[in-house]
């Protein structure tokens, strides 16, 4: 896609059973919220979050935390599938060892998207973000390092991988509104993994 971004796709196809019994757990503890930006939005993503810490969001700002502020409890830990699928994705791409101590989850219903960004909460630009595309396909947004670059456009489908680091660790990108559908195992939504290196 660029210096330093892969995009491996079906890369996570093999373990969708897997995945989908671990997401059901994780958001059985922590379910899926509508959380407000810093300028008063409601996000049209429902999140949660796995692992040591979780990106949350609210007036006061983007953060990462340790406790759900829905529950006061730590976040559920991150499923070793999860992890070792993380890892996985990212050798792939050319970054061994990569170790994430936070999955952010992102649910898209039809209409949901996700305007340009840079994940740049992070204390460790040194590792990658590393995305999993789970049920109803979307168009992701792939632009530059400036927010005005023209970004390229690909539909990512269930089990697509992109890991993006090194030169392209900071490019902006976003999810197109996302088309109504059905998933035979997700059913009318998307699911995306984000891991990440926070701390
Ligand atoms: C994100 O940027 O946090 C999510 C990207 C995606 O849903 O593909
Ligand atoms: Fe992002």
């Amino acid at each position: 896609m660029a210096d330093g971004a892969v995009l491996l796709r079906g890369f996570a196809r093999a373990d969708e059973q897997v995945l989908l019994a671990a997401l059901r757990e994780i958001t059985a503890a922590a379910p899926f919220r509508h959380m407000v930006t810093p300028g008063g939005y409601q996000m049209s993503v429902a999140i949660t979050n796995c692992g040591d810490v979780g990106w949350v969001t609210d007036r006061s700002g983007y953060r990462y935390d340790a406790v759900d502020p829905g529950s006061g409890k730590p976040w559920p830990a991150m499923p070793s599938a999860f992890r070792a699928l993380a890892a996985r994705a990212a050798a792939e791409a050319g970054f061994p060892a990569f170790a994430p101590d936070a999955c952010l989850i992102n649910r898209y219903e039809p209409g949901a998207r996700l305007s340009l960004h840079q994940d740049r909460d992070e204390r460790d630009f040194a590792s990658p973000i590393v995305s999993v595309s789970l049920g109803l396909p979307a168009i992701f947004l792939f632009g530059g390092l400036k927010r005005s670059d023209k970004p390229q456009r690909y539909r990512l489908e269930h089990g697509d991988v992109v890991v993006w680091g090194g030169p392209s660790r900071l490019f902006f990108h976003g999810v197109a509104p996302l088309a109504d559908g059905e998933h035979a195992l997700h059913g009318r939504v998307r699911v995306n993994l984000t891991f990440r290196r926070a701390r």
